[in-house]
């Protein structure tokens, strides 16, 4: 059955990347949960979507200037739910890893290194996965493709799916034969040509962001391996009803 991965956690109606969008995603059924992870200034890993604090908290600053305490004094809901949701902080990876491993919930970690490339992302994201013996219930995905051959070096058995703005011609060919495992496709992306060339190569395909019945048909036909989507609820339920 095609799998149902929360994009940003439950980010459709709680604020993105929060502990409370995770819970939220767990809560509607969700079989992964995606996020997006960078490093502070003091070199922690943190969940955090832009390079620049500005959009969800109003702060004129990057994640990269602050620390891991500065960052978690900021509410990472405040320009988007104003006071609805009260204060979420930004969680720490680790804060995330904590939780995720209670349930039995998959974790595709986006590595937020394509415009800017932060030293040591990748090991100290894998060292505290293992921390946490996560190893088993994860999966990376990245625009940076050169980071994500640098965690099949660092630990081989750690899925990585390629994420693209534009179809890659012949994307299964190039994906198996980086020793990648998933293409990741933004809705336009997903043509028939990616799927025969993703089929013969035995690369599953994790299509985004798929919020509207359109999609969904789509990404079935297609044969996606998931859906990442802000609204894991709706999808769950009519992915479990066989239509
Ligand atoms: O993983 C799919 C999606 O998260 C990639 O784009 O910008 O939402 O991180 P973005
Ligand atoms: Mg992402």
């Amino acid at each position: 059955m095609m799998k149902i991965t929360a994009h940003r956690g439950y980010s459709g109606q709680y604020p993105e990347n929060t502990m409370l969008a995770f819970e939220k995603a767990a809560e509607a059924g969700a079989d992964e949960i995606e996020l997006d992870v960078q490093l502070s200034r003091d070199g922690k890993v943190v969940v955090f979507h832009d390079e620049s604090l500005e959009r969800l908290t109003g702060v004129g600053k990057m994640v990269m200037e602050l620390t891991l305490d500065e960052l978690a004094k900021l509410n990472a809901a405040k320009m988007v739910h104003g006071e609805k949701f009260g204060f979420n902080k930004i969680p720490s990876f680790e804060e995330y890893l904590a939780w995720v491993k209670k349930t039995n919930i998959v974790t595709n970690i986006e590595l937020k290194n394509g415009r800017y490339y932060y030293e040591g992302l990748e090991e100290k994201t894998i060292e505290l996965i293992n921390k946490y013996g996560l190893a088993d219930r994860v999966y990376f995905s990245s625009f940076n493709h050169v980071s994500l051959m640098k965690c099949k070096k660092l630990q081989p058995a750690i899925p990585c799916g390629a994420l693209v703005f534009m179809p890659m011609g012949n994307a299964g060919y190039c994906v198996k034969s980086s020793g990648l495992d998933f293409y990741h496709p933004d809705m336009k992306s997903l043509n028939d040509e990616t799927v025969a060339s993703c089929k013969k190569h035995g690369v599953g395909i994790n299509v985004w962001t798929i919020d509207d019945m359109p999609g969904l048909l789509k990404a079935k036909a297609c044969g996606c391996r998931s859906v990442i989507t802000d609204f894991p609820d709706v999808c769950k339920v009519w992915v479990g009803s066989g239509k």
